[in-house]
């Protein structure tokens, strides 16, 4: 099974992680299985960017994003080249290297 290595996030995972997916899980929900509480504030329906993540290694193996999810994207707080919403990205054979920006949109709107 492909691996996912999760950078440090100063709340989420302060030590960072290291754990197995089963490929054609999304992100998103790799994450939450392992114990890492990202923020999917419209219940991974590609919706709101709150479960945006940046794919430091491995983006190429991952299917294009759709146009909704660019779309929302460039609301995102960070936006990288190798961002995607977590809940729209889908294992797939690679490992992957994630990271998790300090900021959602929802941090950005209460002004932190
Ligand atoms: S949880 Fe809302 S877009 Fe992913």
């Amino acid at each position: 099974m492909p691996q996912i290595i999760v950078l440090p996030h100063v709340e989420l995972c302060p030590e960072g992680a290291v754990f197995e997916a089963g490929s054609g899980t999304s992100i998103c929900d790799a994450l939450l299985q392992n114990g890492i509480n990202i923020e999917h504030a419209c219940e991974k329906s590609c919706a709101c960017t709150t479960c945006h993540v940046v794919v430091r290694e491995g983006f190429n193996s991952l299917e294009d994003a759709e146009e909704t999810e660019e779309d929302l994207l460039d609301k995102a707080w960070g936006l990288e080249p190798n961002s995607r919403l977590s809940c729209q990205a889908i294992v797939a054979d690679s490992d992957l290297t994630v990271e998790i920006p300090k900021y959602t949109i929802n941090h950005a709107k209460e002004g932190h």
